[in-house]
Protein backbone atom coordinates (compact mmCIF):
# COMPACT_ATOMS: atom_id res chain seq x y z
CA UNK A 1 0.00 0.00 0.00
CA UNK A 2 1.23 3.17 -0.48
CA UNK A 3 0.42 6.16 1.68
CA UNK A 4 -1.69 7.86 -0.83
CA UNK A 5 -3.92 5.46 -0.23
CA UNK A 6 -4.02 5.28 3.42
CA UNK A 7 -8.05 5.82 4.69
CA UNK A 8 -7.30 5.69 8.65
CA UNK A 9 -4.56 5.11 11.56
CA UNK A 10 -5.08 1.49 10.93
CA UNK A 11 -3.33 1.76 7.23
CA UNK A 12 -0.76 4.15 8.85
CA UNK A 13 0.55 1.54 11.41
CA UNK A 14 0.59 -1.05 8.34
CA UNK A 15 2.77 1.15 6.26
CA UNK A 16 5.03 1.77 9.22
CA UNK A 17 5.67 -1.74 10.01
CA UNK A 18 6.76 -2.34 6.14
CA UNK A 19 9.01 -0.02 6.76
CA UNK A 20 10.97 -0.52 10.42
CA UNK A 21 12.69 -2.86 12.10
CA UNK A 22 10.74 -5.01 14.04
CA UNK A 23 12.81 -3.73 16.75
CA UNK A 24 12.21 -0.21 16.13
CA UNK A 25 8.46 -0.48 15.32
CA UNK A 26 7.51 -2.89 18.48
CA UNK A 27 9.65 0.06 20.67
CA UNK A 28 6.63 2.10 19.36
CA UNK A 29 3.90 0.19 19.14
CA UNK A 30 4.14 -1.88 22.10
CA UNK A 31 2.42 -1.73 26.11
CA UNK A 32 3.62 -3.28 29.35
CA UNK A 33 2.82 -6.22 30.43
CA UNK A 34 0.81 -8.42 28.81
CA UNK A 35 -0.66 -5.35 27.30
CA UNK A 36 -4.01 -5.46 28.55
CA UNK A 37 -3.88 -1.58 29.66
CA UNK A 38 -3.10 -0.93 26.22
CA UNK A 39 -5.74 -2.97 24.35
CA UNK A 40 -8.29 -1.43 27.47
CA UNK A 41 -6.74 2.16 25.81
CA UNK A 42 -9.23 1.03 22.73
CA UNK A 43 -11.89 -0.61 24.00
CA UNK A 44 -12.30 2.33 26.37
CA UNK A 45 -14.27 4.33 24.16
CA UNK A 46 -16.71 2.21 22.52
CA UNK A 47 -18.59 2.59 26.21
CA UNK A 48 -19.69 5.74 25.24
CA UNK A 49 -21.76 6.41 22.07
CA UNK A 50 -22.24 9.84 20.59
CA UNK A 51 -26.06 11.05 19.72
CA UNK A 52 -26.41 12.97 16.49
CA UNK A 53 -28.45 15.95 15.96
CA UNK A 54 -29.79 16.68 13.05
CA UNK A 55 -31.64 19.68 11.00
CA UNK A 56 -29.00 21.75 12.34
CA UNK A 57 -27.09 24.49 9.64
CA UNK A 58 -23.76 22.60 9.97
CA UNK A 59 -22.48 24.23 6.12
CA UNK A 60 -19.95 26.23 7.66
CA UNK A 61 -18.10 24.01 11.12
CA UNK A 62 -15.27 25.11 12.78
CA UNK A 63 -12.90 23.06 14.69
CA UNK A 64 -10.47 25.99 16.04
CA UNK A 65 -9.80 25.60 19.85
CA UNK A 66 -8.34 28.37 22.22
CA UNK A 67 -5.54 26.60 24.74
CA UNK A 68 -3.83 28.60 27.01
CA UNK A 69 -4.81 32.08 25.19
CA UNK A 70 -4.06 30.71 21.73
CA UNK A 71 -6.16 29.37 19.05
CA UNK A 72 -5.24 26.68 17.55
CA UNK A 73 -6.79 24.91 13.81
CA UNK A 74 -8.04 21.55 15.62
CA UNK A 75 -9.07 20.14 19.09
CA UNK A 76 -5.99 17.83 18.81
CA UNK A 77 -2.07 18.00 18.96
CA UNK A 78 0.49 15.40 18.79
CA UNK A 79 1.99 13.88 22.17
CA UNK A 80 5.38 13.94 23.09
CA UNK A 81 7.59 10.94 22.18
CA UNK A 82 11.03 10.59 22.92
CA UNK A 83 13.82 8.99 20.52
CA UNK A 84 12.39 9.40 17.46
CA UNK A 85 15.08 9.79 15.53
CA UNK A 86 15.64 6.17 15.76
CA UNK A 87 12.27 5.61 13.63
CA UNK A 88 13.70 8.49 11.27
CA UNK A 89 16.60 10.80 11.21
CA UNK A 90 14.92 14.18 11.62
CA UNK A 91 11.63 12.81 12.74
CA UNK A 92 11.06 15.21 15.37
CA UNK A 93 11.44 18.23 12.83
CA UNK A 94 9.24 16.93 10.20
CA UNK A 95 7.08 16.37 13.03
CA UNK A 96 7.41 20.17 14.62
CA UNK A 97 6.83 21.21 10.73
CA UNK A 98 3.74 19.13 10.02
CA UNK A 99 2.07 20.41 13.23
CA UNK A 100 2.78 24.34 12.32
CA UNK A 101 1.26 23.23 8.92
CA UNK A 102 -1.60 22.75 10.18
CA UNK A 103 -2.20 24.85 13.32
CA UNK A 104 -2.07 22.56 15.77
CA UNK A 105 0.45 21.90 18.91
CA UNK A 106 3.44 19.61 18.77
CA UNK A 107 5.20 18.77 22.20
CA UNK A 108 8.45 17.83 21.87
CA UNK A 109 9.76 15.10 24.37
CA UNK A 110 12.81 16.44 26.29
CA UNK A 111 14.16 12.90 24.92
CA UNK A 112 14.03 13.79 21.21
CA UNK A 113 16.95 13.82 18.99
CA UNK A 114 16.50 17.26 16.95
CA UNK A 115 16.77 20.58 19.98
CA UNK A 116 13.55 22.41 21.30
CA UNK A 117 15.85 24.96 19.77
CA UNK A 118 15.85 24.13 16.56
CA UNK A 119 12.27 23.26 16.82
CA UNK A 120 11.62 26.49 17.74
CA UNK A 121 13.41 27.75 15.25
CA UNK A 122 11.06 25.95 12.75
CA UNK A 123 7.65 26.40 14.22
CA UNK A 124 7.96 28.80 17.43
CA UNK A 125 4.06 29.82 17.60
CA UNK A 126 2.96 25.30 17.87
CA UNK A 127 5.83 23.58 19.52
CA UNK A 128 5.12 22.97 23.10
CA UNK A 129 7.79 21.59 25.59
CA UNK A 130 7.58 18.44 27.57
CA UNK A 131 10.48 17.55 30.65
CA UNK A 132 10.35 14.72 32.81
CA UNK A 133 11.71 14.93 36.37
CA UNK A 134 15.68 14.35 36.42
CA UNK A 135 17.87 13.15 39.71
CA UNK A 136 19.80 16.12 39.46
CA UNK A 137 16.64 18.63 39.46
CA UNK A 138 19.23 20.92 37.99
CA UNK A 139 18.23 19.46 34.50
CA UNK A 140 15.13 19.98 34.63
CA UNK A 141 15.40 23.64 35.80
CA UNK A 142 17.93 24.08 33.56
CA UNK A 143 15.32 22.58 30.54
CA UNK A 144 12.63 25.08 31.82
CA UNK A 145 14.96 27.75 31.65
CA UNK A 146 16.10 27.09 28.06
CA UNK A 147 12.05 26.81 26.73
CA UNK A 148 11.30 30.24 28.69
CA UNK A 149 14.41 31.73 26.61
CA UNK A 150 12.96 30.90 23.50
CA UNK A 151 9.27 31.53 23.99
CA UNK A 152 7.67 28.12 24.36
CA UNK A 153 4.26 28.83 24.38
CA UNK A 154 3.21 25.68 26.58
CA UNK A 155 5.22 23.02 29.07
CA UNK A 156 4.23 19.85 30.48
CA UNK A 157 5.72 17.93 32.83
CA UNK A 158 5.38 14.34 32.72
CA UNK A 159 4.83 12.60 36.09
CA UNK A 160 3.69 9.35 35.33
CA UNK A 161 7.41 7.50 35.19
CA UNK A 162 8.67 7.54 38.53
CA UNK A 163 10.18 4.04 37.17
CA UNK A 164 10.19 2.56 33.78
CA UNK A 165 7.30 0.17 33.03
CA UNK A 166 8.04 -3.44 32.01
CA UNK A 167 7.78 -3.57 28.04
CA UNK A 168 8.24 -7.10 26.93
CA UNK A 169 9.00 -6.47 23.48
CA UNK A 170 11.86 -4.80 23.95
CA UNK A 171 12.75 -7.18 26.73
CA UNK A 172 11.76 -10.29 24.00
CA UNK A 173 13.55 -8.11 21.04
CA UNK A 174 17.04 -7.20 22.97
CA UNK A 175 16.30 -2.97 22.20
CA UNK A 176 19.44 -2.15 24.29
CA UNK A 177 22.16 0.21 24.10
CA UNK A 178 24.78 0.15 22.88
CA UNK A 179 22.92 -2.26 19.87
CA UNK A 180 23.56 -5.32 19.70
CA UNK A 181 24.16 -6.66 15.68
CA UNK A 182 22.69 -9.90 16.70
CA UNK A 183 21.93 -11.83 13.67
CA UNK A 184 18.39 -11.33 14.27
CA UNK A 185 18.86 -7.29 14.28
CA UNK A 186 21.44 -8.09 10.92
CA UNK A 187 18.33 -9.90 10.05
CA UNK A 188 15.76 -7.40 10.33
CA UNK A 189 18.00 -4.73 8.78
CA UNK A 190 18.12 -6.36 5.66
CA UNK A 191 14.78 -6.63 4.98
CA UNK A 192 14.18 -3.01 6.21
CA UNK A 193 16.74 -1.98 3.74
CA UNK A 194 15.53 1.52 3.86
CA UNK A 195 15.62 2.57 7.57
CA UNK A 196 18.49 0.43 7.73
CA UNK A 197 20.41 2.30 4.79
CA UNK A 198 19.24 5.62 6.85
CA UNK A 199 20.25 4.49 9.94
CA UNK A 200 24.02 3.48 8.88
CA UNK A 201 24.58 6.74 6.56
CA UNK A 202 23.47 9.15 9.25
CA UNK A 203 25.23 8.13 12.12
CA UNK A 204 23.64 4.83 13.47
CA UNK A 205 22.35 5.57 17.34
CA UNK A 206 20.86 9.18 17.39
CA UNK A 207 21.89 12.20 19.20
CA UNK A 208 19.84 13.43 22.04
CA UNK A 209 20.34 16.75 20.86
CA UNK A 210 18.56 18.33 24.61
CA UNK A 211 21.10 16.74 26.88
CA UNK A 212 23.91 17.42 25.07
CA UNK A 213 24.65 20.68 27.75
CA UNK A 214 24.70 18.54 30.19
CA UNK A 215 27.40 16.13 28.82
CA UNK A 216 30.76 16.38 28.35
CA UNK A 217 31.68 18.05 25.51
CA UNK A 218 32.40 16.12 22.53
CA UNK A 219 30.39 13.24 24.40
CA UNK A 220 29.35 10.34 22.11
CA UNK A 221 25.42 9.67 20.98
CA UNK A 222 25.82 6.78 23.64
CA UNK A 223 27.52 8.27 26.22
CA UNK A 224 24.83 11.35 25.86
CA UNK A 225 22.14 7.88 26.15
CA UNK A 226 23.60 6.76 29.34
CA UNK A 227 23.46 10.28 30.90
CA UNK A 228 19.71 10.28 29.94
CA UNK A 229 19.48 6.83 31.52
CA UNK A 230 21.26 7.78 34.60
CA UNK A 231 18.96 10.74 35.08
CA UNK A 232 15.58 9.35 34.07
CA UNK A 233 13.50 8.46 35.52
CA UNK A 234 13.65 9.73 38.90
CA UNK A 235 12.44 7.46 41.21
CA UNK A 236 12.57 9.50 44.40
CA UNK A 237 11.06 12.70 42.90
CA UNK A 238 8.00 14.59 44.71
CA UNK A 239 5.47 17.20 44.24
CA UNK A 240 8.79 19.37 44.79
CA UNK A 241 9.73 19.54 41.87
CA UNK A 242 6.85 20.30 40.19
CA UNK A 243 6.93 23.16 42.50
CA UNK A 244 10.17 24.09 41.68
CA UNK A 245 8.95 24.17 38.19
CA UNK A 246 6.17 26.38 38.76
CA UNK A 247 8.60 28.67 40.22
CA UNK A 248 11.13 28.86 37.38
CA UNK A 249 8.23 28.72 34.74
CA UNK A 250 5.56 31.70 34.55
CA UNK A 251 4.04 30.82 31.47
CA UNK A 252 1.09 27.83 31.37
CA UNK A 253 1.81 24.66 33.00
CA UNK A 254 0.58 21.20 32.52
CA UNK A 255 1.00 18.14 34.03
CA UNK A 256 0.83 15.54 32.36
CA UNK A 257 -0.27 11.48 33.33
CA UNK A 258 -2.27 12.54 35.61
CA UNK A 259 -4.93 10.49 36.48
CA UNK A 260 -6.36 10.24 39.85
CA UNK A 261 -8.59 13.18 40.74
CA UNK A 262 -6.67 13.89 43.88
CA UNK A 263 -3.49 14.36 41.89
CA UNK A 264 -5.30 16.55 40.18
CA UNK A 265 -6.32 18.66 42.91
CA UNK A 266 -3.17 18.66 43.94
CA UNK A 267 -1.78 20.42 40.63
CA UNK A 268 -4.45 23.24 40.74
CA UNK A 269 -3.36 23.84 44.39
CA UNK A 270 0.42 23.72 42.98
CA UNK A 271 -0.59 26.22 40.71
CA UNK A 272 -0.23 24.30 37.55
CA UNK A 273 -2.58 25.47 34.78
CA UNK A 274 -3.97 22.40 33.32
CA UNK A 275 -3.67 18.70 33.42
CA UNK A 276 -3.44 15.86 30.24
CA UNK A 277 -5.23 12.81 31.59
CA UNK A 278 -3.05 10.15 30.22
CA UNK A 279 -1.80 6.49 30.91
CA UNK A 280 1.25 7.06 28.70
CA UNK A 281 -0.63 4.99 25.87
CA UNK A 282 -0.46 1.98 28.20
CA UNK A 283 3.61 2.03 28.57
CA UNK A 284 3.55 2.35 32.16
CA UNK A 285 0.78 0.77 34.44
CA UNK A 286 -0.75 -1.99 32.62
CA UNK A 287 -3.44 -2.33 34.97
CA UNK A 288 -4.48 1.81 35.06
CA UNK A 289 -8.02 2.47 33.86
CA UNK A 290 -8.15 4.23 30.13
CA UNK A 291 -7.50 7.80 30.26
CA UNK A 292 -11.31 8.84 29.07
CA UNK A 293 -12.55 6.92 31.98
CA UNK A 294 -11.06 9.19 34.21
CA UNK A 295 -12.24 12.36 32.29
CA UNK A 296 -15.24 12.96 34.01
CA UNK A 297 -14.10 12.27 38.06
CA UNK A 298 -11.11 14.92 37.28
CA UNK A 299 -13.59 17.33 35.28
CA UNK A 300 -15.77 17.19 38.35
CA UNK A 301 -12.68 17.93 40.60
CA UNK A 302 -11.33 20.56 39.07
CA UNK A 303 -14.62 22.16 38.06
CA UNK A 304 -13.20 24.64 34.86
CA UNK A 305 -10.74 25.69 37.23
CA UNK A 306 -7.78 24.32 34.75
CA UNK A 307 -7.33 22.87 31.09
CA UNK A 308 -8.09 19.12 30.98
CA UNK A 309 -6.47 17.79 28.12
CA UNK A 310 -6.14 13.74 27.28
CA UNK A 311 -4.35 11.03 25.17
CA UNK A 312 -3.93 7.26 25.02
CA UNK A 313 -5.37 5.28 22.50
CA UNK A 314 -6.89 8.52 20.55
CA UNK A 315 -7.35 6.87 16.79
CA UNK A 316 -10.72 8.55 15.59
CA UNK A 317 -12.52 11.43 15.31
CA UNK A 318 -15.06 9.93 17.16
CA UNK A 319 -12.58 9.17 20.10
CA UNK A 320 -11.92 12.72 20.27
CA UNK A 321 -15.78 14.01 20.33
CA UNK A 322 -16.28 11.89 23.15
CA UNK A 323 -12.80 13.31 25.11
CA UNK A 324 -14.18 16.90 24.55
CA UNK A 325 -17.67 16.23 25.49
CA UNK A 326 -16.93 14.16 28.76
CA UNK A 327 -14.78 17.78 29.78
CA UNK A 328 -11.56 17.62 27.74
CA UNK A 329 -10.33 20.31 25.61
CA UNK A 330 -7.91 18.85 23.38
CA UNK A 331 -6.99 15.21 22.71
CA UNK A 332 -3.36 13.65 21.78
CA UNK A 333 -2.16 11.52 19.66
CA UNK A 334 1.09 9.35 20.47
CA UNK A 335 1.54 6.37 18.07
CA UNK A 336 -0.28 7.13 15.04
CA UNK A 337 2.13 10.20 14.18
CA UNK A 338 5.49 8.39 15.12
CA UNK A 339 4.00 5.75 12.38
CA UNK A 340 3.21 8.17 10.07
CA UNK A 341 6.57 9.84 10.17
CA UNK A 342 8.04 6.40 9.99
CA UNK A 343 6.48 5.45 7.10
CA UNK A 344 6.77 8.36 5.13
CA UNK A 345 8.06 11.56 7.11
CA UNK A 346 6.98 14.94 7.04
CA UNK A 347 4.08 13.60 4.30
CA UNK A 348 3.33 10.84 6.35
CA UNK A 349 2.58 12.83 9.36
CA UNK A 350 0.81 15.50 7.82
CA UNK A 351 -1.73 12.57 6.19
CA UNK A 352 -2.24 11.44 10.09
CA UNK A 353 -3.06 15.24 10.50
CA UNK A 354 -5.42 14.83 8.01
CA UNK A 355 -6.87 12.08 8.37
CA UNK A 356 -7.72 13.16 11.85
CA UNK A 357 -8.89 16.59 10.87
CA UNK A 358 -11.47 15.41 8.32
CA UNK A 359 -12.97 13.12 10.76
CA UNK A 360 -13.47 15.44 13.43
CA UNK A 361 -15.34 17.70 10.79
CA UNK A 362 -17.51 14.99 9.74
CA UNK A 363 -18.16 13.69 13.14
CA UNK A 364 -19.44 17.92 13.97
CA UNK A 365 -21.73 17.47 10.82
CA UNK A 366 -23.26 14.55 11.99
CA UNK A 367 -23.51 15.50 15.89
CA UNK A 368 -24.70 19.31 14.73
CA UNK A 369 -21.73 20.40 15.82
CA UNK A 370 -21.29 24.14 13.88
CA UNK A 371 -18.23 24.72 16.43
CA UNK A 372 -16.79 22.80 19.53
CA UNK A 373 -18.64 25.36 22.28
CA UNK A 374 -21.19 22.74 21.25
CA UNK A 375 -19.34 19.54 22.80
CA UNK A 376 -21.23 17.91 25.41
CA UNK A 377 -22.90 15.72 27.95
CA UNK A 378 -26.29 16.47 25.47
CA UNK A 379 -24.11 14.26 22.58
CA UNK A 380 -23.24 11.79 25.05
CA UNK A 381 -25.98 9.06 25.67
CA UNK A 382 -23.92 7.95 28.71
CA UNK A 383 -24.30 11.32 30.56
CA UNK A 384 -28.04 12.09 28.97
CA UNK A 385 -29.10 8.92 30.62
CA UNK A 386 -27.18 9.75 34.01
CA UNK A 387 -29.03 13.31 33.75
CA UNK A 388 -32.66 11.67 32.98
CA UNK A 389 -32.44 8.94 35.94
CA UNK A 390 -31.47 12.07 38.51
CA UNK A 391 -34.13 13.74 37.34
C1 LIG B 1 7.76 5.93 21.06
C2 LIG B 1 7.14 6.69 22.22
C3 LIG B 1 7.91 7.51 22.98
C4 LIG B 1 7.33 8.24 24.04
N1 LIG B 1 8.10 9.13 24.75
C5 LIG B 1 7.51 9.93 25.68
C6 LIG B 1 8.25 10.97 26.30
O1 LIG B 1 9.43 11.18 26.03
N2 LIG B 1 7.61 11.74 27.21
C7 LIG B 1 6.27 11.56 27.53
O2 LIG B 1 5.73 12.29 28.37
N3 LIG B 1 5.55 10.57 26.94
C8 LIG B 1 6.13 9.78 26.01
N4 LIG B 1 5.38 8.83 25.36
C9 LIG B 1 3.93 8.73 25.66
C10 LIG B 1 3.15 9.69 24.75
O3 LIG B 1 3.41 11.03 25.04
C11 LIG B 1 1.64 9.50 24.87
O4 LIG B 1 1.25 9.65 26.22
C12 LIG B 1 1.12 8.16 24.35
O5 LIG B 1 1.88 7.70 23.25
C13 LIG B 1 -0.33 8.37 23.92
O6 LIG B 1 -0.94 7.19 23.56
P1 LIG B 1 -1.11 6.69 22.04
O7 LIG B 1 0.26 6.34 21.55
O8 LIG B 1 -1.98 5.50 22.22
O9 LIG B 1 -1.74 7.80 21.25
C14 LIG B 1 5.95 8.09 24.33
C15 LIG B 1 5.18 7.22 23.56
C16 LIG B 1 5.75 6.53 22.49
C17 LIG B 1 4.88 5.65 21.65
Amino acid sequence: MQLEHAINFDDIRTLARKRLPRIAFDFIDGGVDGEAGLARNRVAFDRYKLLPRYLVDVENRRQTVNLFGHDYASPFGISPMGIAGFFRPGADLMLARAAARFDIPYIMSSASCDSIEAAMALAPKTTWFQIYGTRDPHITLDLVRRAKALGVRVLLMTIDTPVMGKRERNVRNGFRRPMKMTPSVILQGLSRPGWTWRYLTQGGIPMMENWRPYAVEGASANAIADLYGEQTPAPAQTWSILEQVRKAWDGPLVVKGVMHPADALKCLELGANGVMVSNHGGRQLDSAPGSIDMLPAIADAVGGRMEILVDSGFRRGSDVAKALCLGAKAAFLGRPAMFGVAAAGETGACKVIDIMRQEIGLLMGQLGWINLDRAGPDSLLDLLDLRMGRN
